[in-house]
């Protein structure tokens, strides 16, 4: 099977990759920290700073941890990812200005293997560069309008009201969370962005949602292709590996061609993101809007949108069923919203359900779905308020999560307290959806996601621990999402007082 002669491949390259590092770190490559004066963390060869990580032990999370604490003091680290050299930034202001002010200056991500001729689906919005970047930015971030949402909006409020008849009609003693939060973002997604209804929550065995949770897998396979993308992206090239496989390519890429097919000869329209990209392709513009533009940016709302929003969902609720009064806090503010707006989960109920949506936030700032992002430098900069020169090509990193735990930002940083966004829901240290030209443009709709997912549960149910909800959160170090290692098992009970 693939898989071992992977490994056979994978070992021989490493060995190549031994040679390589001794002659690499016994010159030059070892010093480039220290002749640019940036503190940094001794490497070992082949893997860099990230050996533990490599043979599983440590999550990629956990080791940005360490770095942060270890260098607190310092504006930034310098560590190396194999052989590659990248900037870890540290310092709060440097991030806002390489992210915001700067961001000329940084305006890529540091893409991994990004052959779009032979993965077409990689052509997206996140992994795009330069120009063409800018000008799909320009289509995308009107289609997350808030006048674009709110017409969207009744897409994702049948969803959840689905969830509620799951959840009713399902055993509620001991439920998987993670499994049945994908279920519903997967049916929030394929209406939103692939216009058609997945039907996962009605049925656990939907195509759409096995083919989507293939995309996520993370069994050993899986993992070490992955690794071998980031750091060995030449090796990735060489062997012919795929980051999807070619039978969940061919799935999604068959269904967007099919309803573009419909959409065209029917002239039905949706308020759905798909609509909004074939009405961009329809009207006259410089930019060409190809189906295989269509295709790859709904592709990249499941990639972004899908796992995020339901592990974020998912830790929500944990902290939800440990914490009883703050529960009842929410779904006495989710039940107030409804009845002020006819008993119907609308658009205008769900953004006044405040109280829920910092719970939510502080879900973000703890748990953050996406715990680091990076930057490519674009164009040559000297980091305002350092002395420190970035040429173009050198890959900054941003430990998102690290920032967020920073007790410097958000005292006592490791309990979970929604009132601390009371005043403000977007403080400097909050930086979930990153920040700048380049932040999530799907922040706002994971956002009412979430909320509407949040009152159509509690609004119906009291959430509780179970016997398998493990007592805290431990992060599973095979997984670069976060992950609580052992699940996240709760027991929902119908309200009495409700019909
Ligand atoms: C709780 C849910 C989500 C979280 C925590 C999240 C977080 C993030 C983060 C941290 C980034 C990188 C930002 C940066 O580099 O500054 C990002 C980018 C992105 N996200 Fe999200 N996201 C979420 C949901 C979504 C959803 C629902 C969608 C689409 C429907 C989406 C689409 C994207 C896209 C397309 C990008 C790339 C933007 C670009 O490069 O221009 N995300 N997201
Ligand atoms: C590029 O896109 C692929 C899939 O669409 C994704 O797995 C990968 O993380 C993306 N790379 C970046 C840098 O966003
Ligand atoms: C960013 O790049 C421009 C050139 O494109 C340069 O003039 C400017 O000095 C750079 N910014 C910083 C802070 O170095």
């Amino acid at each position: 099977m693939w898989f071992s002669i992977l490994l056979f491949i994978l070992s021989v390259f490493v060995i190549l990759n031994i040679l390589l590092a001794i002659v690499h770190y016994s010159t030059k490559g070892r010093k480039y920290w220290l002749l640019k004066k940036v503190p940094y963390q001794e490497p070992c060869p082949i893997f860099g700073n990230f050996g533990p990580m490599f043979i599983m032990r440590r999550s990629y999370t956990s080791m940005l941890k360490y770095f942060y604490n270890k260098y607190r003091t310092e504006k930034f680290v310098g560590i190396f990812q194999a052989r590659r050299p990248t900037l870890m930034v540290i310092d709060l202001d440097i991030v806002k200005n390489v992210l915001s002010k700067e961001f000329s200056n940084f305006s890529d991500r540091v893409s991994v293997s990004t052959d779009t001729r032979r993965e077409p689906l990689l052509r997206n919005l996140a992994n795009m560069s330069g120009a063409e970047w800018k000008a799909m930015r320009q289509i995308v971030t009107p289609t997350f309008s808030s006048a674009k949402m709110k017409a969207m909006f009744p897409l994702i409020a049948d969803c959840a009201q689905s969830l509620k008849n799951t959840l009713l009609k399902e055993p509620t003693d001991e439920v998987d969370i993670p499994k049945l939060m994908v279920r519903f973002t997967t049916d929030v997604i394929g209406s939103c962005a692939f216009g058609v209804d997945p039907r996962s929550l009605q049925d656990p065995d939907s195509p759409f949602l096995l083919m989507a949770s293939k995309m996520f897998r993370t069994d050993r396979a899986t993992i070490l292709k992955r690794y071998c993308r980031t750091f060995f992206p030449r090796l990735f090239k060489l062997l012919n590996l795929r980051s999807y496989s070619a039978d969940v390519e061919a799935f999604f890429t068959t269904i967007i061609r099919q309803v573009l097919t419909e959409r065209r000869n029917t002239g039905v329209q949706r308020h759905d993101f798909l609509q909004l990209m074939l009405n961009v392709q329809e009207s006259d513009t410089a930019f060409s809007m190809t189906d295989e533009l269509i295709t790859s940016n709904s592709f990249i709302f499941m990639l972004a949108g899908l796992e995020t929003s339901s592990t974020t969902l998912s830790f929500c609720l944990y902290e939800l069923a440990k914490d009883r009064d703050l529960q009842d806090r929410i779904r006495e503010e989710i039940v107030d919203c409804l009845d002020r707006h006819g008993g119907a989960l609308t658009y205008e109920a769900v953004a006044s359900m405040r109280l829920t949506l910092q719970t939510v936030t502080e879900t973000l700032r703890m748990h953050p779905p996406t715990p680091l992002t990076t930057r490519l430098c674009t164009a040559p900069c000297t980091l305002t308020g350092t002395d420190l020169k970035i040429k173009v090509k050198d890959p900054i990193l941003i430990p998102l999560q690290c920032i967020q735990r920073d007790p410097s930002y958000f005292p006592d940083p490791h309990r979970f307290d929604p009132d601390r966004f009371q005043d403000d829901l977007n403080p400097p240290g909050f930086i979930a959806f990153g920040d700048g030209p380049r932040s999530c443009p799907g922040a706002r709709f994971a956002q009412l996601t979430a909320v509407a997912g949040l009152a159509a549960m509690l609004s119906t149910f009291t959430l509780e621990p179970c016997a398998r909800t493990t007592p805290s959160i431990q992060y599973d170090p095979r997984s670069v999402m976060l992950k609580n290692k052992g699940g996240i098992w709760l027991s929902f009970k119908p309200l009495e007082t409700n019909t």
